[in-house]
Protein backbone atom coordinates (compact mmCIF):
# COMPACT_ATOMS: atom_id res chain seq x y z
CA UNK A 1 0.00 0.00 0.00
CA UNK A 2 1.64 3.48 -0.87
CA UNK A 3 0.88 5.98 1.22
CA UNK A 4 -1.98 7.99 -0.80
CA UNK A 5 -3.54 4.35 -2.25
CA UNK A 6 -7.32 5.31 -2.46
CA UNK A 7 -7.07 9.08 -1.75
CA UNK A 8 -7.82 11.20 -4.88
CA UNK A 9 -6.35 14.95 -4.65
CA UNK A 10 -7.28 18.03 -6.39
CA UNK A 11 -4.07 19.94 -6.74
CA UNK A 12 -4.64 23.76 -7.04
CA UNK A 13 -2.13 26.47 -8.59
CA UNK A 14 -2.27 29.83 -8.50
CA UNK A 15 0.53 32.58 -10.13
CA UNK A 16 3.96 31.89 -9.00
CA UNK A 17 7.51 30.79 -10.37
CA UNK A 18 6.67 28.31 -7.33
CA UNK A 19 4.95 26.37 -10.12
CA UNK A 20 7.55 24.58 -11.22
CA UNK A 21 7.63 22.81 -8.41
CA UNK A 22 4.26 22.00 -8.37
CA UNK A 23 4.82 20.17 -11.77
CA UNK A 24 7.38 17.60 -8.98
CA UNK A 25 4.63 17.95 -6.69
CA UNK A 26 2.17 16.47 -8.70
CA UNK A 27 4.28 13.44 -9.78
CA UNK A 28 5.03 12.81 -6.03
CA UNK A 29 1.52 12.46 -5.53
CA UNK A 30 0.77 10.51 -8.05
CA UNK A 31 3.79 8.14 -7.39
CA UNK A 32 2.54 7.89 -3.82
CA UNK A 33 -0.76 6.11 -5.04
CA UNK A 34 -2.70 9.31 -5.11
CA UNK A 35 -5.31 10.27 -8.28
CA UNK A 36 -4.76 13.97 -8.88
CA UNK A 37 -7.15 16.95 -10.46
CA UNK A 38 -5.17 19.44 -11.72
CA UNK A 39 -7.24 23.25 -11.13
CA UNK A 40 -5.38 26.33 -12.21
CA UNK A 41 -5.94 29.93 -11.77
CA UNK A 42 -5.29 32.43 -15.07
CA UNK A 43 -2.10 34.05 -13.46
CA UNK A 44 -0.57 30.38 -12.93
CA UNK A 45 -1.02 29.95 -16.31
CA UNK A 46 1.33 32.46 -16.74
CA UNK A 47 4.30 30.35 -15.44
CA UNK A 48 3.05 26.68 -16.32
CA UNK A 49 0.96 25.25 -19.08
CA UNK A 50 -1.84 23.01 -18.23
CA UNK A 51 -0.15 20.94 -21.05
CA UNK A 52 2.33 19.81 -18.28
CA UNK A 53 -0.27 19.11 -15.66
CA UNK A 54 -1.98 17.23 -17.93
CA UNK A 55 0.50 15.12 -18.66
CA UNK A 56 1.87 14.61 -15.12
CA UNK A 57 -1.20 13.96 -13.45
CA UNK A 58 -3.43 12.65 -16.49
CA UNK A 59 -6.52 14.20 -16.68
CA UNK A 60 -7.41 17.36 -18.32
CA UNK A 61 -7.09 20.29 -16.08
CA UNK A 62 -9.13 23.01 -15.42
CA UNK A 63 -9.24 26.62 -15.47
CA UNK A 64 -12.69 28.03 -15.82
CA UNK A 65 -15.64 27.87 -13.80
CA UNK A 66 -17.48 28.07 -17.13
CA UNK A 67 -15.97 24.61 -18.60
CA UNK A 68 -18.97 23.23 -20.49
CA UNK A 69 -17.21 19.31 -19.68
CA UNK A 70 -19.27 19.53 -16.73
CA UNK A 71 -23.33 18.52 -17.68
CA UNK A 72 -24.43 20.55 -14.79
CA UNK A 73 -21.84 22.98 -15.19
CA UNK A 74 -20.86 23.64 -11.62
CA UNK A 75 -17.37 21.99 -11.74
CA UNK A 76 -16.47 24.08 -8.43
CA UNK A 77 -19.31 21.22 -6.68
CA UNK A 78 -18.32 18.30 -8.08
CA UNK A 79 -14.58 18.65 -8.26
CA UNK A 80 -14.78 19.28 -4.65
CA UNK A 81 -16.88 16.68 -3.72
CA UNK A 82 -14.64 13.89 -5.31
CA UNK A 83 -11.76 15.33 -3.17
CA UNK A 84 -10.22 13.89 -0.36
CA UNK A 85 -7.98 17.21 -0.03
CA UNK A 86 -7.43 20.30 -1.88
CA UNK A 87 -3.98 21.24 -1.90
CA UNK A 88 -3.16 24.79 -3.08
CA UNK A 89 0.81 24.70 -3.91
CA UNK A 90 1.72 27.11 -4.76
CA UNK A 91 -0.42 29.85 -2.97
CA UNK A 92 0.35 33.24 -3.60
CA UNK A 93 0.06 36.23 -1.26
CA UNK A 94 -3.27 37.15 -3.64
CA UNK A 95 -4.51 33.69 -3.49
CA UNK A 96 -4.73 33.57 0.28
CA UNK A 97 -5.99 36.95 0.52
CA UNK A 98 -8.96 36.06 -1.41
CA UNK A 99 -9.45 32.84 0.31
CA UNK A 100 -9.80 34.93 4.04
CA UNK A 101 -12.27 37.19 2.16
CA UNK A 102 -14.22 33.85 0.80
CA UNK A 103 -13.69 35.74 -2.49
CA UNK A 104 -14.75 33.61 -5.50
CA UNK A 105 -14.46 35.17 -9.31
CA UNK A 106 -12.13 31.91 -10.11
CA UNK A 107 -12.52 28.35 -10.41
CA UNK A 108 -9.84 27.54 -7.76
CA UNK A 109 -11.04 30.02 -5.17
CA UNK A 110 -14.90 29.09 -5.86
CA UNK A 111 -14.22 25.29 -5.19
CA UNK A 112 -11.81 26.11 -2.05
CA UNK A 113 -15.11 28.23 -1.07
CA UNK A 114 -17.82 25.37 -2.23
CA UNK A 115 -16.12 22.74 -0.79
CA UNK A 116 -17.62 20.58 2.44
CA UNK A 117 -15.50 21.90 5.11
CA UNK A 118 -16.08 18.97 7.48
CA UNK A 119 -14.63 16.21 5.15
CA UNK A 120 -12.96 17.45 2.66
CA UNK A 121 -9.47 19.72 4.14
CA UNK A 122 -7.40 22.64 2.48
CA UNK A 123 -4.13 22.57 2.61
CA UNK A 124 -2.19 25.65 1.52
CA UNK A 125 1.65 25.87 0.63
CA UNK A 126 2.27 29.96 0.38
CA UNK A 127 5.32 30.79 -2.03
CA UNK A 128 6.02 34.53 -2.18
CA UNK A 129 9.07 36.83 -2.16
CA UNK A 130 10.51 37.63 1.01
CA UNK A 131 8.65 41.12 1.80
CA UNK A 132 5.47 39.74 0.80
CA UNK A 133 5.86 37.43 3.20
CA UNK A 134 6.48 39.15 5.87
CA UNK A 135 3.97 42.08 5.41
CA UNK A 136 1.95 42.33 8.22
CA UNK A 137 -1.40 41.86 5.99
CA UNK A 138 0.05 38.71 4.99
CA UNK A 139 0.99 37.16 8.09
CA UNK A 140 -2.77 39.03 9.06
CA UNK A 141 -4.30 36.48 6.55
CA UNK A 142 -2.36 33.64 7.12
CA UNK A 143 -3.10 33.39 10.71
CA UNK A 144 -7.14 34.35 10.12
CA UNK A 145 -6.76 31.22 7.82
CA UNK A 146 -5.28 29.29 10.35
CA UNK A 147 -8.15 30.11 12.67
CA UNK A 148 -11.06 29.21 9.96
CA UNK A 149 -9.65 25.91 9.45
CA UNK A 150 -6.72 25.94 6.60
CA UNK A 151 -3.94 23.58 6.84
CA UNK A 152 -1.23 26.55 6.17
CA UNK A 153 1.70 25.17 5.63
CA UNK A 154 5.03 26.91 6.46
CA UNK A 155 7.80 28.36 4.32
CA UNK A 156 11.06 27.61 3.53
CA UNK A 157 13.73 29.73 3.50
CA UNK A 158 16.65 30.93 1.37
CA UNK A 159 17.67 32.39 -2.39
CA UNK A 160 14.52 33.54 -3.79
CA UNK A 161 13.57 33.89 -7.56
CA UNK A 162 13.79 37.53 -7.33
CA UNK A 163 17.53 37.46 -6.38
CA UNK A 164 16.38 38.20 -2.74
CA UNK A 165 17.17 35.99 0.46
CA UNK A 166 15.14 35.44 3.01
CA UNK A 167 11.91 33.30 3.96
CA UNK A 168 8.80 32.95 1.53
CA UNK A 169 9.91 30.39 -0.67
CA UNK A 170 7.38 27.59 -0.92
CA UNK A 171 8.24 24.25 0.55
CA UNK A 172 9.99 21.31 -1.47
CA UNK A 173 7.79 19.00 -3.12
CA UNK A 174 9.04 15.91 -0.95
CA UNK A 175 8.05 18.18 1.85
CA UNK A 176 4.71 19.32 1.36
CA UNK A 177 4.00 15.24 0.51
CA UNK A 178 5.18 14.60 3.66
CA UNK A 179 2.64 16.87 5.76
CA UNK A 180 -0.17 15.41 3.48
CA UNK A 181 0.40 12.31 4.23
CA UNK A 182 0.61 13.24 7.88
CA UNK A 183 -2.88 14.90 7.74
CA UNK A 184 -4.29 11.50 6.82
CA UNK A 185 -3.14 9.19 9.68
CA UNK A 186 -5.08 8.80 12.77
CA UNK A 187 -4.23 10.85 15.67
CA UNK A 188 -3.91 8.73 18.36
CA UNK A 189 -1.15 10.34 20.43
CA UNK A 190 -2.46 13.86 20.11
CA UNK A 191 -1.97 15.88 23.33
CA UNK A 192 1.38 13.64 23.78
CA UNK A 193 4.77 14.14 24.12
CA UNK A 194 7.31 11.23 22.40
CA UNK A 195 10.85 11.55 23.32
CA UNK A 196 12.77 8.75 20.55
CA UNK A 197 17.08 8.10 20.75
CA UNK A 198 18.02 6.54 17.60
CA UNK A 199 21.18 5.94 15.63
CA UNK A 200 24.29 4.50 17.25
CA UNK A 201 26.88 6.26 19.47
CA UNK A 202 30.52 7.14 18.79
CA UNK A 203 33.03 6.48 20.70
CA UNK A 204 36.08 8.46 20.55
CA UNK A 205 39.78 6.92 21.37
CA UNK A 206 41.32 9.79 19.70
CA UNK A 207 40.74 12.51 18.32
CA UNK A 208 40.42 11.22 14.75
CA UNK A 209 39.72 7.74 15.99
CA UNK A 210 36.67 5.56 17.78
CA UNK A 211 34.12 3.11 18.11
CA UNK A 212 30.74 3.11 16.58
CA UNK A 213 28.15 0.40 15.32
CA UNK A 214 26.16 -0.68 12.04
CA UNK A 215 22.65 1.03 13.95
CA UNK A 216 21.33 3.22 10.80
CA UNK A 217 18.86 5.06 13.04
CA UNK A 218 16.74 4.44 10.62
CA UNK A 219 13.99 2.60 12.68
CA UNK A 220 14.25 5.73 15.35
CA UNK A 221 13.41 8.11 12.94
CA UNK A 222 10.52 6.38 11.33
CA UNK A 223 8.92 5.74 14.84
CA UNK A 224 9.55 9.95 15.66
CA UNK A 225 8.07 10.57 11.92
CA UNK A 226 5.09 7.95 12.64
CA UNK A 227 4.67 9.92 16.58
CA UNK A 228 4.32 13.11 14.74
CA UNK A 229 1.84 11.75 12.21
CA UNK A 230 -0.12 10.66 15.10
CA UNK A 231 -0.45 13.90 16.19
CA UNK A 232 2.31 14.13 19.79
CA UNK A 233 5.19 16.65 19.37
CA UNK A 234 8.17 14.81 18.83
CA UNK A 235 11.95 15.32 20.45
CA UNK A 236 14.77 13.05 18.88
CA UNK A 237 17.86 12.39 19.97
CA UNK A 238 19.96 11.20 17.14
CA UNK A 239 23.53 9.75 17.16
CA UNK A 240 25.71 10.59 14.05
CA UNK A 241 23.78 9.94 10.64
CA UNK A 242 22.97 11.35 7.97
CA UNK A 243 19.42 10.81 7.60
CA UNK A 244 16.67 13.72 7.11
CA UNK A 245 14.90 15.24 9.78
CA UNK A 246 11.16 14.14 9.44
CA UNK A 247 8.68 17.21 9.68
CA UNK A 248 7.58 18.95 12.40
CA UNK A 249 10.16 16.74 14.83
CA UNK A 250 12.53 18.56 16.69
CA UNK A 251 15.92 16.99 16.47
CA UNK A 252 19.05 17.05 19.23
CA UNK A 253 22.56 15.77 17.38
CA UNK A 254 24.50 13.58 19.62
CA UNK A 255 27.82 11.45 19.21
CA UNK A 256 28.95 9.65 21.95
CA UNK A 257 26.47 7.56 24.91
CA UNK A 258 26.96 10.58 27.41
CA UNK A 259 26.40 13.18 24.89
CA UNK A 260 22.75 11.04 24.66
CA UNK A 261 22.07 10.64 28.24
CA UNK A 262 22.91 14.36 28.49
CA UNK A 263 20.65 15.17 25.46
CA UNK A 264 17.75 12.77 27.22
CA UNK A 265 18.18 14.04 30.91
CA UNK A 266 17.34 17.71 28.99
CA UNK A 267 14.04 16.67 27.26
CA UNK A 268 12.96 13.56 29.41
CA UNK A 269 10.50 16.05 31.56
CA UNK A 270 8.88 16.89 28.63
CA UNK A 271 7.77 13.37 27.42
CA UNK A 272 4.56 11.14 28.51
CA UNK A 273 6.53 8.41 25.90
CA UNK A 274 10.18 7.48 26.10
CA UNK A 275 11.12 5.21 22.84
CA UNK A 276 14.58 4.00 23.22
CA UNK A 277 15.63 2.51 19.69
CA UNK A 278 19.09 3.79 19.94
CA UNK A 279 22.27 1.54 19.72
CA UNK A 280 24.09 2.98 22.49
CA UNK A 281 27.55 1.53 22.98
CA UNK A 282 28.09 -0.63 25.96
CA UNK A 283 31.34 0.51 26.87
CA UNK A 284 33.59 3.56 25.81
CA UNK A 285 37.37 4.39 26.19
CA UNK A 286 39.10 5.07 29.35
CA UNK A 287 41.55 7.67 28.75
CA UNK A 288 40.66 9.87 25.20
CA UNK A 289 44.28 10.72 23.88
CA UNK A 290 44.40 14.25 23.38
CA UNK A 291 46.57 14.05 20.40
CA UNK A 292 46.32 10.90 17.54
CA UNK A 293 48.06 7.45 18.49
CA UNK A 294 50.46 6.77 16.28
CA UNK A 295 52.48 4.29 15.19
CA UNK A 296 56.12 3.96 16.46
CA UNK A 297 58.61 1.55 15.38
CA UNK A 298 58.82 -0.17 18.98
CA UNK A 299 56.25 -3.16 17.77
CA UNK A 300 54.29 -1.91 20.65
CA UNK A 301 50.42 -2.10 20.34
CA UNK A 302 48.12 0.68 21.99
CA UNK A 303 46.14 -0.49 24.84
CA UNK A 304 42.57 0.67 25.43
CA UNK A 305 40.97 0.47 28.32
CA UNK A 306 37.27 0.49 28.70
CA UNK A 307 34.92 1.73 31.29
CA UNK A 308 30.92 1.09 31.17
CA UNK A 309 28.19 3.71 29.72
CA UNK A 310 25.30 4.70 31.37
CA UNK A 311 22.26 2.68 30.82
CA UNK A 312 20.47 5.31 29.35
CA UNK A 313 16.85 3.65 29.23
CA UNK A 314 17.36 1.90 32.97
CA UNK A 315 17.79 5.27 34.55
CA UNK A 316 14.59 6.57 32.70
CA UNK A 317 12.61 3.78 33.23
CA UNK A 318 13.65 4.19 37.12
CA UNK A 319 12.85 7.51 37.12
CA UNK A 320 9.97 8.44 39.70
CA UNK A 321 7.82 9.39 36.54
CA UNK A 322 8.31 6.10 34.42
CA UNK A 323 7.65 4.30 38.30
CA UNK A 324 4.33 6.33 38.31
CA UNK A 325 2.92 5.77 34.90
CA UNK A 326 3.28 9.70 34.28
CA UNK A 327 6.35 8.25 31.31
CA UNK A 328 5.30 5.02 29.51
CA UNK A 329 8.72 3.55 28.26
CA UNK A 330 10.05 1.48 25.32
CA UNK A 331 12.67 -0.46 24.97
CA UNK A 332 14.49 -2.32 21.57
CA UNK A 333 16.24 -5.26 21.37
CA UNK A 334 18.64 -5.91 19.05
CA UNK A 335 19.13 -9.80 18.70
CA UNK A 336 20.89 -12.00 16.50
CA UNK A 337 18.98 -15.33 17.55
CA UNK A 338 15.88 -16.37 20.42
CA UNK A 339 14.41 -13.44 19.92
CA UNK A 340 11.13 -14.44 22.27
CA UNK A 341 13.76 -15.43 25.42
CA UNK A 342 16.29 -12.51 24.62
CA UNK A 343 13.33 -10.07 24.47
CA UNK A 344 11.29 -11.40 27.64
CA UNK A 345 14.43 -11.13 29.63
CA UNK A 346 15.93 -7.55 28.47
CA UNK A 347 12.12 -5.96 29.43
CA UNK A 348 12.33 -7.47 33.08
CA UNK A 349 16.09 -5.89 33.26
CA UNK A 350 15.57 -2.65 31.78
CA UNK A 351 11.79 -2.62 34.13
CA UNK A 352 9.69 -1.33 30.93
CA UNK A 353 6.61 -2.46 30.29
CA UNK A 354 6.81 -2.68 26.58
CA UNK A 355 10.22 -4.26 24.78
CA UNK A 356 10.47 -4.80 21.25
CA UNK A 357 12.30 -7.06 19.48
CA UNK A 358 14.30 -7.36 16.14
CA UNK A 359 16.88 -9.23 14.36
CA UNK A 360 19.49 -6.73 13.86
CA UNK A 361 21.86 -8.61 11.44
CA UNK A 362 19.14 -8.81 9.04
CA UNK A 363 17.85 -4.97 9.52
CA UNK A 364 21.05 -2.81 10.09
CA UNK A 365 20.96 -0.45 7.34
CA UNK A 366 17.59 -1.60 5.34
CA UNK A 367 14.30 -0.29 4.93
CA UNK A 368 12.50 -3.10 6.18
CA UNK A 369 12.41 -4.86 9.42
CA UNK A 370 9.93 -7.47 11.40
CA UNK A 371 8.89 -6.61 14.68
CA UNK A 372 8.49 -8.88 17.92
CA UNK A 373 6.33 -7.18 20.99
CA UNK A 374 6.82 -8.34 24.37
CA UNK A 375 4.53 -7.03 27.09
CA UNK A 376 3.32 -8.23 30.12
CA UNK A 377 0.16 -10.16 28.46
CA UNK A 378 2.64 -11.99 26.26
CA UNK A 379 4.05 -11.55 22.67
CA UNK A 380 2.41 -10.14 19.36
CA UNK A 381 4.59 -10.19 15.88
CA UNK A 382 4.54 -7.41 13.66
CA UNK A 383 5.06 -9.29 10.32
CA UNK A 384 7.65 -8.38 7.76
CA UNK A 385 7.20 -4.39 5.99
CA UNK A 386 8.66 -1.08 5.99
CA UNK A 387 9.81 0.14 8.91
CA UNK A 388 7.61 3.43 8.37
CA UNK A 389 4.50 1.00 8.15
CA UNK A 390 6.32 -1.00 11.49
CA UNK A 391 6.55 2.29 12.90
CA UNK A 392 3.18 3.33 12.47
CA UNK A 393 1.55 -0.42 13.45
CA UNK A 394 4.01 0.30 16.69
CA UNK A 395 2.42 3.76 17.58
CA UNK A 396 -0.75 2.51 17.46
CA UNK A 397 0.28 -0.07 19.80
CA UNK A 398 1.77 2.31 21.97
CA UNK A 399 -1.63 4.53 21.85
CA UNK A 400 -3.72 1.55 22.84
CA UNK A 401 -1.76 0.68 26.12
CA UNK A 402 -1.49 4.45 27.05
CA UNK A 403 -5.53 4.24 26.66
CA UNK A 404 -5.72 1.26 28.37
CA UNK A 405 -4.01 2.32 31.48
N1 LIG B 1 20.09 1.26 25.86
C1 LIG B 1 20.29 2.49 26.46
N2 LIG B 1 21.52 2.79 26.98
C2 LIG B 1 22.53 1.92 26.94
C3 LIG B 1 22.34 0.67 26.32
C4 LIG B 1 21.10 0.37 25.80
O1 LIG B 1 19.37 3.30 26.51
N3 LIG B 1 23.70 2.23 27.43
C5 LIG B 1 18.75 0.92 25.35
C6 LIG B 1 18.67 0.78 23.87
O2 LIG B 1 18.32 2.00 23.25
C7 LIG B 1 17.58 -0.25 23.69
C8 LIG B 1 17.85 -1.20 24.85
O3 LIG B 1 18.45 -0.37 25.85
O4 LIG B 1 16.30 0.25 23.89
C9 LIG B 1 18.80 -2.29 24.44
O5 LIG B 1 19.31 -2.90 25.55
P1 LIG B 1 20.81 -3.46 25.66
O6 LIG B 1 20.95 -4.07 26.98
O7 LIG B 1 21.79 -2.44 25.29
O8 LIG B 1 20.82 -4.43 24.51
P2 LIG B 1 22.08 -5.12 24.06
O9 LIG B 1 23.27 -4.23 24.01
O10 LIG B 1 21.68 -5.75 22.80
O11 LIG B 1 22.26 -6.08 25.28
P3 LIG B 1 23.02 -7.44 25.24
O12 LIG B 1 24.38 -7.07 24.78
O13 LIG B 1 22.91 -7.88 26.65
O14 LIG B 1 22.23 -8.26 24.30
Amino acid sequence: MSDLSNKHIVLGLSGGIACYKAAELCRALVKAGATVQVVMTEAAGQFMTPVTMQALSNRTVYTSQWDARELNNMAHINLSREAHAIVVAPASADFMAKLLHGRADDLLSLMCLARPIERVPLIVAPAMNREMWTHPATQRNMAQLKADGVHVLDVGQGEQACGETGDGRMLEPEEILEDLVALFQPKVLAGQHVLVTAGPTYEAMDPVRGITNLSSGKMGFAIARAAREAGAAVTLVAGPVLLPTPRGVHRVDVRSALDMQMAVAQNVDAASVFVATAAVADWRVADVAGQKIKKDDSGQLPQLAFVENPDILAEVSQSPRAQSGALYCVGFAAESHDLLNHATAKRARKGVPLLVGNIGPATFGLDDNALLLVDEQGSQALEHASKLTLARQLVAEIARRLKAS
